[in-house]
């Protein structure tokens, strides 16, 4: 039982957004461990065994052990067509029975030459993958949007055809474009500005961003040169003086993906979690806070913890948890149709 009288259950059973989530790092391990099984028995792998590799209990992937793991591995195990689906629809029942109703999912696109799909396919089978998973009963409660990243390290050619996916696939459920990858790797903002520029003028498309994740990627050339992009979202938000959370704050209406176990795990914050910045933003007006998970397949606290932790540290009441869950409707990329099925289902809750 936390402090305001609600138990882990509880929140589960709280339906909930979760507005920030990658694709591949939200896959769990044991999923990860049957498509290992299934490779292994087929002679398709040499890779290690992922309950070994990335052993159960083991959470504090820094930034400098984190990315590794999908360059080097996942995206080995995730290598063609019947695994992207296998996966995606794993990710896609963990958060359903965590009691998401709503979730846009973060991918970046990548073709898998060996199994001959190009980027638009590995785009097209998610898709395809989320539309069947809504069909089935057990998909009934979850209705999933698909956001696309441009990793910080692409070439302008590579964030232009991200763009261009996402304005091709807008119709079938593509909703955002945002901006991921290592903090590490310094931004070319005169190479991808122009990009985010062009995106931020397609109706409909919202625009979400990294943002000051780390020191390296929190200096005032990075951050006013993201801000410039006019995006509707900010990802994470830990390194931000003074002035940048003025900006942020005067820009009224922003939505701020606060990921609390991923950054204490990740030793992105520190202090622990009764440190976490979420204790200084959740109340600030012109703020939209939306707790969100970022990557659970490797930090394994799902959105129902995350609720339960802010609630055990920064003493939260079950009105409050509920306040908070139902803002963050506002900032939602998913359109008027889906605002009015969630108000229903968040009100009623
Ligand atoms: P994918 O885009 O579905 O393949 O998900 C994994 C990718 O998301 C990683 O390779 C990173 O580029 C990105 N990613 C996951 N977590 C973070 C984060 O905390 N910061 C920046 N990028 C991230
Ligand atoms: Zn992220």
């Amino acid at each position: 039982m936390s402090s305001s009288g609600l138990t882990v259950l509880d929140y589960k059973a709280l339906p909930k957004i979760e507005l920030h989530a990658h694709l591949s790092g939200s896959i769990s391990r044991q999923c990860l461990h049957e498509v290992w099984l299934l490779k292994k028995a087929a002679g398709e792998t040499d890779l290690q065994d992922p309950l070994i590799e990335m052993p159960p209990g083991k959470h504090d992937y820094d930034l400098k052990t984190f990315f590794p793991l999908f360059s080097s591995y996942i995206y080995n195990l995730v290598n063609d067509a019947p695994t992207l689906r296998y996966t995606t629809l794993s990710v896609l029942r963990d958060f359903a029975e965590d009691g998401v109703v709503y979730l846009e999912l973060r991918t970046t696109p990548r073709a898998m030459p060996a199994a001959g799909l190009t980027e638009a396919d590995y785009v097209q089978t998610i898709l395809d993958t989320i539309a069947d998973f809504e069909r089935s009963p057990e998909g009934k409660t979850l209705r999933t949007k698909l956001i696309l990243s441009v990793d910080r390290r692409n070439t302008a050619a590579q964030a232009r055809h991200v763009l261009a996916l996402c304005k091709q696939f807008q119709r079938l459920g593509v909703v955002g474009v945002d901006l991921c990858g290592n903090p590490a790797v310094p931004l070319d903002a005169r190479r991808l500005g122009p990009v985010f520029e062009e995106a931020r003028e397609v109706p409909g498309l919202g625009m979400t961003l990294h943002f000051a994740e780390a020191e390296c990627s929190g200096g005032d050339a990075e951050l006013d040169a993201l801000l410039a992009w006019r995006p509707d979202r900010l990802g994470h938000v830990i390194c931000v003086g003074e002035r940048v959370r003025r900006e942020i704050v005067s820009r009224k209406g922003v939505g701020l993906e606060l990921c609390l176990s991923c950054n204490v795990h990740a030793g992105m914050v520190r202090g622990g979690f009764e440190s976490h910045h979420f204790g200084e933003w959740w109340k600030v007006a012109g703020a939209v806070v939306v707790l969100s998970t970022d990557d659970v397949g490797v930090f394994c606290s799902p959105l129902s913890n995350e609720y339960a932790l802010v609630a055990q540290h920064f003493g939260l009441s079950r009105a409050d948890i509920c306040g908070l869950i139902r803002n963050g409707l506002d900032v939602i990329f998913g359109g008027e149709e889906e605002k009015s099925r969630l108000r229903d289902v968040l009100w009623e809750a």
